[in-house]
This record gives structure tokens, sequence and C-alpha cells, in this order.
């Protein structure tokens, strides 16, 4: 038996409980963690508060991401013990997610946690975290470096947004950070920004590639991927 969050839909109406379940109920997969943490993401908020059609399937466990220890294995790429995360996948929304205390899941959604870091660690960075990474990869791969100019992130504040500013100037870029909040100066330079744009400023339209004028400027926006453009 695991103690999860389980959500339901039937002509009843909508429920979400606290509950504990047998473990011959879990899905389909051949990996099964013990989860150790995960995080109440904003789908999973919806998806508990029936707000948005996140889940796609009844009854569901919430819970996008997790990270745990591999309690049974039938992948030998995974060995019971080893420690893995899980960001995504239909988790939480086709298929039980993280808010339980046992995922079963297939390998392939499954990444080993590297030894140095604790699988709370993981869940501190969360799909967030994980989203600004898989930003920051994909500008790499378009050929993006530091040498080229500073970098602009919007959303600075948010939580994509700031795990953006924080990799992005550990690998050396200038970043410029661009927000609501000018409030959050200090939280914005601790994380590594080194100038912060009012997001007001940038309130213009832009044409992708064209070449724009802002706030005296010659900006040359490089639609790379949401939620970040370049200027150089
Ligand atoms: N979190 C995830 O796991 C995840 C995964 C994949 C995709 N996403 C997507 O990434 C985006 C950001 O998600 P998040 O989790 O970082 O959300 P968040 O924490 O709410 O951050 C969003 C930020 O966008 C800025 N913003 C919001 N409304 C704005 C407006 N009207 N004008 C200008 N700026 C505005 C704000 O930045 P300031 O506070 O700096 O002004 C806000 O903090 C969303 O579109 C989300 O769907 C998120």
């Amino acid at each position: 038996m695991f103690k999860a969050i389980l959500l339901n839909k039937s002509a009843g109406g909508f429920e979400a409980k606290l509950t504990e379940l047998d473990d011959g109920l879990l899905p389909e997969g051949d990996v099964t963690v013990r989860v150790d943490y995960s995080t109440v993401n904003y789908k999973d908020g919806l998806a508990i508060a029936d707000k948005s059609p996140v889940v796609r399937k009844w009854p569901m466990v919430p819970g996008i991401d997790l990270a745990g220890t591999v309690e049974s294995s039938d992948a030998s790429e995974f060995a019971v013990g080893s420690r893995v995360v899980l960001n995504g996948w239909g988790v939480g929304e086709t298929h039980w997610g993280g808010l339980a205390q046992k995922a079963r899941l297939k390998s392939s959604w499954l990444i080993p946690l590297p030894g140095s870091m604790t699988t709370r660690q993981a869940m501190s960075i969360g799909t967030a975290g994980y989203t600004a990474m898989l930003c920051v990869l994909a500008l790499e791969k378009h050929g993006i470096t530091p040498e080229q100019g500073e970098i602009l992130v919007t959303g600075a504040a948010g939580g994509v947004g700031s795990f953006a500013v924080a990799l992005l100037a550990a690998r050396g870029f200038k970043v410029v950070a661009s927000t609501r909040r000018l409030t959050e100066e200090s939280y914005l330079k601790g994380l590594g920004a080194t100038e912060l744009i009012d997001a007001a400023t940038l309130a213009v339209q832009g044409k992708p590639l064209g070449r724009e004028r802002w706030a005296g400027r010659s900006i040359q926006w490089a639609v790379i991927r949401w939620p970040m453009r370049v200027r150089q």
C-alpha cells in the first residue's frame, strides 16, 4: 500500500483526496520508484483544483515531476536502489504522477540522478529549472555564445526566468533581466543579472530577426525559443 493524492471525475462530480492505494493499482511500466520528492507545479495546481483540462484520464495521481529511488526494475539501465528524476512525459496528466509515495513508470522517461545531487535538490530545481536548462541548451545548439553580446531573459523574476538568469550567468553570459518587478533587483542581481529593465519597455511590436530601436539601442532580435530572445 502507498499514499497518494487521487483525483477522480464521474457523474457525481470532481473529487481530490489523499488516500491509500494498493501497489496492484499502479499503471504499467518497467520501473517502480519510491518517490522522495515531487513539486506542486502550476499544472498540478490546475489539476488538483479542476481548473483546466490538465488531466486526460481518470482516476489520476497528479504530479508532473518526481525524484526518488528505484524499488523494482525490469530495465537493465536502472538497478534497484539507483536514484532517478523525471520531468514531464504526460505524467500527472495521462499517467499516474509524482504526488504519491510510489510511481510505476517507463524507464525511457527516467534520468539517472548524478551522485552529487540529492533527490530534494533535484525537485528544488523542479520542472521550472529543467525547462530553463532546455532553453539554455537550445540557445547553445543555435550557436549563441557569451561573446555575441548581452542576453535578455524575459519574465526574469518568475520560476523559469530566474533559473534562466542563474544558468546563463554561470555560463558566462551578460544577462539583462526584463521584469515588471524592479523591486526584485537584489534577488535578480544575486542570481547573476548584470542589468534590469522594466518589462513595460519591451511592450513594443517586434519582428523576428528584424532590427529595432529600443531604449536608444539597436537591437537584433534573434528569436530562439520561448521565453528568451537575444539582442546583440
Ligand atoms: N514552470 C514550469 O515548469 C514550466 C514548464 C514549461 C513551460 N512553462 C511556461 O513558462 C512560462 C513561465 O512559467 P513560470 O513557471 O516561470 O511562471 P511564473 O513563475 O508565473 O513566471 C512568469 C513571469 O512572466 C512575467 N509576466 C507574467 N505576466 C506578464 C505580463 N502580463 N507582462 C509581462 N511579463 C509578465 C512575470 O515576470 P516578472 O515577475 O519578472 O515581471 C512572471 O513572473 C509559462 O508560459 C509556462 O507555461 C513553465
